[in-house]
């Protein structure tokens, strides 16, 4: 059983409350609230004055929270989004000519509203996948071409873990990717917004995905695992990676009160509630795909490898749960939904929403 959201409630934050606090649904970890011991280290940075834009004592302790999960090369560069975080670190290893090869799914290229192109110049190569991980081979159908003043230089490989389709790479795959992507003179973006259901997932610290495999730099998640707001850029890599903070501010990701985001992630990292956090989810995960498995009308689409359950039902039925639960369906083409879990789903919510499911297909 996950902690509670809601921390101590008063007279004044019950009048102001707008939603029924027992409801979740299975849309997006997005959804979910922030856990109650983000919430008090929060409170515990609040009051008196520091100075901003990072030059705080919570952003500097930040580096060695980070140093300590990824090494003690790593910096880290506290952003207000992922999109945000993306788009700083692919622009702080490309040149304007250069290109990003990615999966065709990967949230860069479906769900960022076209920020790399738009607001970071970025050209995206993008190749088609199994479930939205690329391979060496795959990555080779777009790595061609240097030297070619009409084709933009491939220059980075950028993956997601775990990926926009609740997939998970192994370490050794990571670090054949990396070793691939290296040979070639090109460098290994870590789209890590989930990367701690994927270090849980597969009963490793996060550096075995990151670091360890030669990634060499990386977008970290917190939003999804438990923060109020709050990604960074991690610089895993040094000699690589150019004026992550001019370009920070240049694409209006340098928060002013920055103190309030890194102690965020010092309550996240400094000990395990990271890994609390993305094991309930991903456990919930578990138990709404064995819970869906055998319910005639219900495909499985994807290996549940995350927090994310990914399926395919007859159309009339996703619509009538729909007005039971939120969701998404992922494809429209196919009629594939995906239902995610997050740190503060519960066994009953599981339980609730699979009993829902069944009724509906019976
Ligand atoms: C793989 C991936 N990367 C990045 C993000 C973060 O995006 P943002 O915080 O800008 O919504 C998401 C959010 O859904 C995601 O799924």
């Amino acid at each position: 059983m996950p902690d509670a959201v809601t921390p101590a409630e008063t007279s004044a934050t019950a009048a102001a409350r707008r939603h029924d606090p027992d409801v979740r649904g299975f849309a997006s970890d997005n959804y979910a609230g922030v856990h109650p011991e983000v919430l008090a280290a929060i409170a515990l940075a609040n009051n008196g004055h520091q100075v901003s834009y990072g030059e705080d004592v919570y952003t500097e302790h930040l580096q060695e929270v980070f140093q300590a999960h990824f090494g003690p090369r790593a910096q880290a560069f506290p952003v207000f989004n992922g999109t945000g975080a993306n788009v700083v670190a692919l622009q702080a290893v490309t040149e304007r000519w250069e290109a990003v090869i990615c999966a065709e799914t990967a949230h860069i290229h479906v769900d960022e509203c076209g920020a790399p192109e738009k607001m970071g110049g970025l050209k995206l190569l993008t190749v088609p996948t199994e479930a939205g991980k690329l391979t060496p081979e795959l990555i080779d159908r777009q790595a061609w071409g240097w030297g070619d003043q009409h084709r933009s230089q491939p220059r980075v490989v950028s993956i997601a873990e775990s990926t926009e389709l609740g997939t998970v790479y192994t370490a050794d795959e990571l670090a054949e990717i990396c070793r691939h992507a290296h040979d070639h003179g090109m460098l290994v973006h870590l789209d890590g917004s989930r990367l701690a259901n994927a270090a849980a997932s597969l009963g490793v610290p996060m550096r075995a995905l990151s670091t360890d495999v030669g990634v060499d730099i990386m977008s970290f998640g917190g939003t999804k695992n438990g923060l109020m707001f709050g990604e960074a850029v991690v610089v895993l890599n040094p000699d690589v990676v150019r004026g992550v903070e001019y370009v920070r501010k240049m694409s209006m990701q340098l928060g002013s009160k920055m103190r309030f985001m890194s102690v965020q992630f010092e309550a996240l990292l400094a000990g395990d509630l990271w890994l609390r956090n993305a094991s309930h989810a991903n456990a919930m995960a578990a138990r709404l795909s064995a819970a869906v498995a055998d319910i005639p009308g219900v495909e499985l689409t994807r290996p549940a490898q995350s927090n994310a359950v990914f399926a395919i039902l007859p159309r009339e039925a996703t619509e009538r749960l729909q007005k039971r639960f939120r969701f998404y369906t992922w494809n429209e083409g196919t009629g594939e939904v995906r239902w995610m879990t997050s740190f503060d789903t519960t066994e009953a919510d599981i339980d609730t929403f699979a009993a829902a499911v069944r009724e509906e297909l019976a």
